[in-house]
């Protein structure tokens, strides 16, 4: 499919939440009809909560808008909570399933490293499932290593399945010392 020459990333926002979901759902939606439990499915207020804290604490957390629809997310959390690492983020990325292959999710993951090195943060890390193609490939196009394979990590479809943990650097990366990040944000 062609790249989709409008598409505008921002913030996300309140009224966003409800598309963030859909898209969210569409893809986890195999997964629990292969009887996979998805305790982890946020309900719209959850993930209104999450979002609010998210962007209080200045993680980044953006839509993909095109023609005023949210085709797609991306955010991210700390990778561990304790302070040492609090200049590692952990991302996630997702694009509505029927607009998949048109620049989306490279508008969204650009912007994603943009902000987060604009933010101070120093190293982004993603975990792909091992057979998930168009992900890898993305995340290749951004210059992210594939640092650790983990195998058997998930059951999915009835069989275990492996895990590619991906990583870049931000900013000036291990070069230099990071800028005083408070302690807590
Ligand atoms: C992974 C995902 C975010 C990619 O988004 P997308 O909007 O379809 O990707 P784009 O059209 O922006 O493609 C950007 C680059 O990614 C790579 N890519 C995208 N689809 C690909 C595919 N099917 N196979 C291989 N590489 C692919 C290519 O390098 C592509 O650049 P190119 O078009 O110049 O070749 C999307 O497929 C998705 O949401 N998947 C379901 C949820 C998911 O798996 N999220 C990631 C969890 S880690």
């Amino acid at each position: 499919m062609e790249a989709h020459p409008g598409i505008t990333v921002r913030p996300s926002r309140d009224q966003d939440v409800e598309d963030m979901l859909a898209i969210y759902r569409h893809h986890i939606r195999r997964g629990i009809e292969e009887g996979v439990e998805d305790g982890d499915t946020p309900d719209p207020d959850d993930l209104r909560e999450r979002r609010k804290n998210l962007r209080t604490r200045r993680y980044p957390h953006l839509v993909a808008i095109i023609d005023g629809r949210v085709v797609g997310y991306a955010y991210v959390v700390l990778f561990r909570k304790r302070p040492a690492y609090r200049y590692a983020v952990k991302h996630s990325i997702y694009v509505h399933h029927d607009q998949l292959g048109r620049g989306i999710g490279r508008a969204l993951l650009g912007e994603l490293i943009d902000t987060c090195a604009a933010a101070g943060f120093r190293q982004m890390i993603g975990y792909v499932d091992a057979d998930n193609a168009a992900s890898l490939g993305l995340h290749d196009a951004f210059g992210f290593k594939r640092v650790a394979h983990l195998p058997a990590v998930a059951w999915r479809y009835g069989r275990w399945a492996d895990s590619v943990m991906v990583q870049r650097s931000l900013g000036p990366g291990s070069t230099a010392p990071p800028p005083p990040l408070p302690l807590s944000r």
